[in-house]
């Protein structure tokens, strides 16, 4: 995306020196930094700390820890055996968002299929950059097929502007390029419509309030900060017109795990006759996973991120305060799921489609059995 007139995406290939860069993503909005990622143990790190955090970005920044992997193991004698066991500790950084496991096992096998080290780096560099620049392309199409939700709720408003809600960062940060529950967004603001977000904050790490809030800002698109809580009575008086979010992980019957708050709007959004959709690539599908709620993995993180909260003083200091009490215990569930039957439709690279695994499968009739 455009930043201050340059293209910039989340991640890139320094391939001079072979280093992935990243725009650490913990220090926006009020600090632009880019981290160096030379080792497995850095591309571990940055996921697990949340340096790059986001489905689709986790898997691309996975794919290019294979590459590191490849690139260290060249002075290893068991080279499989090293690449397997660094591709395990890789998929270990994060457990909901389907998407690492997805883009290491991919990269990882074809690399498996080289017979010396040369051509391993070539192939893992080659499969990463492959897997970014398709979730780019992937990000567009789902702005394509967003679009027309957009125009057709528009059509029957007498204002002619339409007010969505959405939760968390799918944003471009999140997904190399467009986003995926901005990309209809910025479709339809490319095509002149008049468009306001709601943007949830999204506690504990308000990437909505931090990062949604700051892609839309450098976008022009208009939008407000709203508390997490907000959404509900804002539905309520008939003030959102569409939910859209992103997804970490979705069932192959269409249940959802995106940043916890995402159930209780998907609910809101039901009791209110809102539509609720979730934009997803491909690669964001667990096919494996037929019950959501009881399958999906769910991240539970460190309590410290809920009891301290971080934002700039009006000196222009970056600081971190105690909220609760000293003492007081805190749980930090990172997602939820919200089963299929609240989800009006699912937006994907391929088109749009019921949540339900049949209009699902019709999309991806590959992954009938
Ligand atoms: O914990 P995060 O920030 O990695 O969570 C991911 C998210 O930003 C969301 O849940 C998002 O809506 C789905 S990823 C495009």
């Amino acid at each position: 995306m455009k930043l201050n007139g340059k293209n910039v995406r989340p991640i890139w290939l320094d391939e001079v020196v072979n280093v992935v860069k990243v725009i650490d993503q913990r220090r926006l909005p009020h600090e632009f930094v880019v981290a160096d990622l030379k080792t497995v143990d850095d591309v571990i790190r940055a996921i697990k700390e949340m340096v790059v955090r986001g489905a689709p970005l986790i898997g691309v920044a996975a794919a290019y820890g294979v590459f590191l992997a490849a690139v260290n193991s060249l002075k290893n004698t068991f080279r499989d055996d090293y690449l397997i066991k660094e591709c395990n500790r890789i998929k270990s950084a994060r457990p909901t968002a389907v998407n690492l496991t997805w883009a290491v096992d991919k990269v990882l096998s074809e690399v498996l299929k080289t017979d010396n080290a040369i051509e391993a780096i070539d192939v893992a560099r080659h499969h990463a950059e492959t897997i970014a620049e398709a979730e780019a392309k992937n990000c567009r199409k789902i702005g394509e097929h967003g679009l027309p939700i957009i125009e057709e709720i528009i059509r029957d408003k007498k204002d002619k502007s339409i007010n969505l809600l959405t939760h968390c960062n799918a944003g471009w940060l999140a997904c190399i390029e467009y986003g995926t529950a901005t990309a209809p967004i910025y479709a339809a603001c490319e095509k002149g419509i008049d468009v306001h977000v709601w943007v949830d904050e999204t506690r504990p790490l308000n990437q909505g309030a931090r990062l949604t809030a700051w892609e839309l800002g450098k976008y022009g698109v208009r939008h407000t900060v709203i508390t997490d809580n907000a959404g509900g009575h804002l539905m309520q008086h008939g003030m959102v017109d569409m939910v859209i979010v992103g997804t970490d992980r979705t069932s192959r019957t269409g249940d959802v795990a995106n940043k916890i708050g995402t159930y209780l709007k998907a609910l809101a959004a039901w009791d209110n006759n809102i539509p609720f959709y979730v934009a997803l690539p491909s690669s964001t599908f667990d096919w494996n996973i037929a019950d959501g709620i009881m399958e999906i993995p769910i991240e539970e993180r460190d309590p410290e991120e809920i009891r301290y909260v971080e934002g700039i003083s009006t000196r222009g200091v970056i600081k971190r305060v105690l909220i609760p009490p000293e003492k007081s215990p805190a749980a930090n569930f990172a997602f939820d799921v919200t089963p299929a039957r609240f989800v009006t439709g699912l937006i994907t690279e391929r088109g749009v489609c019921k949540a339900t695994e049949q209009d699902i499968k019709r999309l991806f009739p590959e992954k009938n059995k």
